[in-house]
């Protein structure tokens, strides 16, 4: 008899045995699934296929991108920090770099987000609310004081104004004398998501699509190692989506991106290595992992053999990872450290490049600096003393890692077959596709909280009444005031007729397609334009989504 037919006698004697076992201790549930759906077995075993893992830093990098992964370099340590004013916010960065983080992320407040001044009607009660205040050139200068754009790399959260700030955060690099193509750092710029799932657009989406590629173009030729976009499931995943929907619809608007820049003639290997992504990294432990993985394999598939890319660096993922907010509790906050811990692990088992790992109180308000301590630690102590960085990619090789990277890789080929149909994510977007399907499964996911199928530790079992109201992280009122303050004395004492002709000039080109508008947008930064008055140009020519 041969090996596998003798493996199945034994596997039959097994599964005889549990029959007998389970008829006294039933299973707990009579079908267990993932978060996307896909059943889980009772048992994984040599049965199963695993076509050739290949290796690190080789096509198509199921094991990770780089040869030794974390061997010779940790993940980047970068935690998402801004509120209240520039200055308030460089002392959290100088903090959270001397406790040992590497790289930084800027959280913008929604004003920013949304192109309005500190000191526009709408942006009323949301001054540094949610992220640091920046209104001109001044404030970008006090944000980045005293931190070397040389040797830090900086993600910029930012999406519609993104050509506004990577415009303030380049001449900041000028003014501290550092070449362009040394800065680094990364720009969110990614209008779908805002679209799908976050909201923060102003305009409709052919020219957003058009400031997304003029980065593209302009950081090619002059900022050639900023990451020009950090295309985001992280969103979507928040929004309701599952694992397989958070890689589906992340790269299908990847797929759009690349599409776009290519109609603007570019070249893929001008662009593509310098593509970003950034995901979530949510409860389901190993179903996070094997979404790593199979997120690696399909992009590289669909840069080397749909887009025929050439360079290597076209076809690897990059990835930054942030721990699900959305499993955030308010209920027993330090419950969320043991969540954040477990939510890390994935990422790092997962082969991610950056990582961000939430705070124990983000359920309730923005982080205090004990609680991001706490959560940098996290990280620190997962890369100095679990040991799980010291080899490559521990996880292959398990028989469910394996299967369910397969798995996962085949449901998201189906969405992406699907989106391919409506006409690609662009249209998908607009016919609403993807938010039905996001919003279909996190009603199912509110319906299992609910009926207790989805059990939540402190939030629908194991409940404590008496709940301590931890100390929280208040925002100082008079922030609101003192930052229109400052941008009334900037634009006082600025040359007007600079910003004038600057802005004059930034609506000329406006209104021709085939210019490039990071050129006057830098030097209408550069003459202490804000970030509404040069939207509010955008706005003029564009009009609003
Ligand atoms: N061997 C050889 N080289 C290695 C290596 C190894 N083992 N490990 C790293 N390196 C190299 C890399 O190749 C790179 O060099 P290169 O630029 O010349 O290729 C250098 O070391 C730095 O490594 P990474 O590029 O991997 O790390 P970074 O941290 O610089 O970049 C990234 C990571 C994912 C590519 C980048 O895009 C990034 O930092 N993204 C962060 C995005 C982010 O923080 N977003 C936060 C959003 S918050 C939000 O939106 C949520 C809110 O809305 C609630």
């Amino acid at each position: 008899m041969d090996k596998k037919n003798n493996h199945l006698s034994v596997k039959e004697k097994w599964e005889k045995s549990v029959s007998d076992i389970v008829k006294r201790f039933p299973e707990r549930k009579q079908k267990f699934t993932t978060s996307s759906n896909i059943e889980v077995e009772r048992l994984y075993d040599s049965t199963v296929e695993k076509d050739s893992l290949g290796y690190p830093g080789e096509y198509p990098y199921t094991r990770g991108i780089q040869p030794t992964m974390y061997r010779s370099r940790f993940w980047t340590m970068r935690q998402y920090a801004g509120f209240g004013s520039a200055k308030e916010t460089n002392m959290r960065f100088r903090y959270l770099l001397e406790q040992g983080q590497t790289g930084l992320s800027v959280a913008f407040d929604l004003p920013t987000q949304i192109g309005y001044d500190s000191d526009d009607p709408m942006s009323e009660g949301e001054v540094g609310k949610v992220g640091v205040a920046i209104d001109t050139l001044a404030d970008m200068e006090q944000l980045l004081d005293g931190i070397p754009l040389d040797k830090v790399s900086t993600s910029m959260t930012i999406n519609a104004p993104a050509s506004v700030l990577l415009c303030m955060y380049i001449a900041v690099g000028e003014k501290q004398g550092v070449p362009l193509e040394k800065i680094t750092g990364t720009i969110q710029n990614d209008i779908l998501k805002e679209y799908i799932a976050r909201g923060t657009y102003i305009f409709p989406p052919k020219p957003s699509m058009r400031l997304i590629t003029n980065i593209f173009s302009f950081c090619h030729d002059y900022v050639p190692k900023f990451n020009t976009i950090s295309i985001s499931g992280y969103h979507i995943r928040e929004a309701g989506s599952n694992a397989v929907q958070e890689v589906a619809f992340t790269l299908a608007n990847g797929m759009a991106y690349v599409d776009a820049a290519i109609e603007s003639g570019l070249q893929v290997d001008d662009f593509a290595p310098r593509l970003a992504f950034f995901f979530n990294a949510h409860n389901n432990f190993l179903e996070e992992v094997a979404k790593f993985r199979a997120a690696r394999r399909i992009w590289a598939k669909i840069m080397k053999e749909h887009y025929q890319a050439k360079n290597p660096k076209s076809w690897k993922l990059r990835f930054h990872t942030q721990t699900g907010g959305s499993t955030l509790t308010a209920q027993q906050p330090d419950n969320n450290i043991v969540r954040v811990t477990m939510q890390a692990l994935a990422a790092v088992l997962g082969g991610t490049q950056s990582l961000h790992t939430n705070s124990r109180d983000e359920a309730l308000s923005l982080p205090t600096e004990e609680s991001a301590r706490i959560a940098l630690r996290t990280q620190q102590i997962i890369a100095h003393e679990s040991g799980v960085a010291d080899t490559v990619d521990p996880l292959a090789g398990s028989y469910y890692i394996e299967s369910l990277t397969d798995e996962i890789e085949k449901e998201v080929t189906k969405y992406l077959d699907r989106i391919k149909e409506i006409g690609g994510a662009v249209q998908a977007v607009e016919e609403g596709y993807m938010q039905r399907e996001i919003h279909q499964n996190a009603y199912q996911i509110q319906k299992d909280i609910e009926s207790e199928d989805e059990v939540i530790v402190g939030l629908n079992k194991f409940r404590q009444d008496e709940e301590v109201e931890p100390d929280l992280l208040k925002v100082d009122e008079s922030l609101e005031r003192e930052q229109v303050e400052s941008l009334h004395s900037i634009k006082n004492n600025r040359d007007q007729q600079l910003v004038d002709k600057a802005l004059a000039t930034l609506k000329e080109n406006a209104r021709k397609e085939d210019i490039n508008l990071i050129p006057a947008i830098l030097d209408a930064v550069k003459a202490y334009a804000s970030v509404g008055e040069i939207c509010n140009v955008l706005r003029e020519v564009f009009g609003e989504y």
